[in-house]
């Protein structure tokens, strides 16, 4: 198989008052070990239902989710997650929210090794200086800074980011990016990273699936043509706006506002 990931034909319904309603149907997904997906698609379509099903916090009706090679049947403690809010915990300093996983997750990690593990992701994403510090003292782009650190702190199989940087301001969230590969760079993480920024999907991942409306199923996969390292001015390169205007016509297939074929 070769993927760290991979979803197949994942169907999935919520029972409601009203009867089920189908959210997911024939989800496909596969990210191989180090890689990054970015899954876009309209608001409502189940991207945050594909989120549950990795971290095994859900069942899904049909279709299998397999992570490192095992079926996921239950929770994964060893997937690692943040949010568009970063439910920090506000009693607890910076640091020992970082620490939080490492609470949970068994380790064989000495206190002392944990802590300067934490020290130094905090520093990577430049947050030295503020470990002693409560959440609420902390910007909204910090603290989704110690977010990602809290959510790899304990090595995860998997990292899923569920739109960690949709409440940030532009120039906020392009920091976060660089920030991003940062981190990649220096702490090597799978990972899967719903967005409904098209340009931050492009820059970030190196494969971008897009879902159709609900009940979704995978649409349009693109393989991206950035490598390596890479830079802001790499979006507004002509390549790179023939790729999201490929996206973006992905998109409205999906909302249903096109009639054109998807390939
Ligand atoms: N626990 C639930 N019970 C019933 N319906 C749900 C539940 N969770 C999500 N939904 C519905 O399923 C659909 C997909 O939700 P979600 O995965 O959160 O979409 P997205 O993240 O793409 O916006 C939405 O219509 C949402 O209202
Ligand atoms: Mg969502």
């Amino acid at each position: 198989m070769g993927n760290l990931l991979d979803i197949k034909g994942v169907k999935h319904a919520y029972a409601t008052a009203s009867g089920p309603l189908p959210v997911l149907d024939g989800l496909d997904l596969s990210v191989p070990e180090g890689g990054f997906a970015a899954v876009v698609g309209p608001s409502g379509c189940g991207k945050s239902t594909l989120t549950r099903l990795v971290a095994g916090l859900m069942m899904p009706d049909e279709g299998e989710v397999w992570l490192h090679g095992e079926r996921v049947k239950g929770p994964r403690p060893t997937v690692g997650m943040a949010f568009q809010n970063p439910v920090l915990l506000e009693w607890r300093s910076i640091l020992q929210n970082v620490m939080l996983p490492l609470e949970i997750v068994p380790t064989k990690m000495s206190k002392k090794d944990q802590e300067e593990r934490a020290r130094s992701l905090l520093t990577l994403v430049g947050l030295d200086g503020f470990e002693n510090k409560r959440p609420s003292e902390l910007s909204g782009g910090m603290r989704q800074r110690a977010s990602l650190c809290r959510a790899i702190v304990h090595k995860p199989d998997v990292l899923v980011l569920d739109e960690p940087f949709g409440a940030l301001d532009a120039f906020t969230r392009e920091d976060l990016w660089q920030t991003m590969h940062k981190v990649k760079e220096e702490e090597p993480f799978t990972g899967v990273l719903i967005t409904h920024d098209l340009r931050e999907s492009l820059f970030l991942a190196d494969q971008v699936i897009v879902l159709s409306g609900r009940p979704a199923r995978t649409q349009y996969v693109m393989d991206v043509h950035l490598t390596g390292k890479r830079d802001i001015e790499q979006l507004y390169t002509p390549e790179s706006a023939d790729a999201l205007n490929v996206l973006r016509q992905q998109i409205r297939i999906a909302q249903g506002r096109d009639t054109e074929v998807a390939q």
